[in-house]
């Protein structure tokens, strides 16, 4: 059975991939992280988690502390493991954040990155799933947008994924590393036990903020004059347990096919700003203060997937719908709320 690194494992997606590594596969697993933006409680969680299913005397999964900006962090995991391939989540993924501080996202997510793969070379590793991002199409020709869509990033961040997609063609070409790319659009929900789920500080995604709002804290609705059908964005937001599940398929299919490709992760379908409020409402059965302020910088006014390539390859498809990603959302929020 494969030992799996995976990098960025104690943050939102990276977690609940390794929820469902641990309850579907018997992979061995190394989580790095730099607890940055990850959180030791996850990790903590995760342990428990697997300490009750494990089956084996040895230790399954291993947590490993160090940041990717530093290669001599990643060298010693890799001498420290017999790692055979590996899942990269870690990443600064803030699109505004991105446009107000690139140094920070072209070295964190480039050169860390950059660290990664010249490790993986060097241990001669050389599979590899990768976080990569719908930022990277820019504002769409088209919509839905599948695979070929030209990409040309609109922000910092959308380059830094950009950049890395370019830099793995180079390297299967030149080392024969091989890597799956997901590009996922707007990810939401949760754990449905409530163990783990989104946990940003400070927290700028959608369907938190809703939930978050409260008597003393309104809802902002960034823009209501997109041209779309109420006025506010379109967005696709896929289930955090159905994108874990494309992770645990696309790393099978390096292992059977050993191949580069790039897949779409979304459901398809998109809802509108007002659209995920209304359903928050209905899901929470109570008024939620909202006000409407200006346009967010660096918004596209339509996002949404044509996810016809990884349902006939990875035969991967969306299970849950955007009120079973609000319900477990609500369920996190209401057993974290301290
Ligand atoms: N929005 C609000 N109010 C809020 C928060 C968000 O109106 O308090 C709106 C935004 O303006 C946007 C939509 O809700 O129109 C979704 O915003 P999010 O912040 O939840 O997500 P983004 O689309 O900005 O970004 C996310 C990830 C990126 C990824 C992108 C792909 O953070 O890493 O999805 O679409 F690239």
């Amino acid at each position: 059975m494969d030992m799996i690194l995976i990098t960025g494992g104690a943050g939102y997606i990276g977690s609940h991939t390794i929820l469902n590594l641990i309850e579907k596969t018997d992979y061995k697993i190394i989580i790095f992280d730099n607890l940055e933006n990850g959180h030791i409680e996850t990790v903590n969680t995760l342990l428990e988690i697997n300490s009750k299913r494990q089956r084996r005397a040895d230790a399954r999964i291993i947590f490993e502390k160090g940041d990717l900006r530093n290669i001599e962090d990643i060298e010693n995991v890799f001498n420290k493991h017999s790692i055979d391939g590996v899942i990269h989540f870690a990443a600064f993924a803030l699109v505004e954040e991105s446009v107000k501080n690139p140094s920070k996202y072209y070295r964190n997510n480039i050169y860390g990155t950059l660290n990664l793969l010249d490790t993986m070379i060097k241990h001669n590793v050389k599979r590899i799933v990768f976080s990569s991002t719908c930022a990277t199409y820019g504002n769409p020709q088209y919509t839905p947008i599948n695979e070929k869509h030209p990409q040309n990033p609109i922000n910092p961040y959308g380059y830094s994924k950009l950049a890395i997609e370019r830099i793995m063609d180079d390297y299967d070409k030149a080392y024969g590393l091989k890597s799956i790319r997901l590009r996922y659009f707007n990810v939401a929900g949760a754990d449905e036990k409530g163990r783990i789920g989104e946990w940003h500080e400070p927290e700028t995604h959608l369907i938190p903020n809703i939930l978050k709002a409260n008597d003393v804290k309104t809802f902002t609705i960034f823009g209501n004059d997109y041209d779309t059908r109420d006025g506010t964005c379109i967005r696709d937001y896929v289930n955090v347990l159905d994108l874990a599940e494309a992770h645990r398929l696309a790393y099978e299919y390096l292992l059977e096919e050993n191949k580069t490709d790039v897949f779409n992760i979304g459901t398809g379908e998109g809802y509108s700003v007002k659209e995920v409020f209304d359903a928050c409402e209905r899901v929470l059965k109570k008024k939620i203060p909202v006000e409407v302020k200006g346009r967010r910088a660096g918004d596209p006014a339509v996002l949404y997937a044509d996810i016809g390539k990884v349902k006939n390859i990875l035969n991967w498809k969306p299970e849950r719908s955007l009120e079973d990603s609000i319900k477990s959302s609500y369920l996190y929020f209401c057993k974290n709320k301290k």
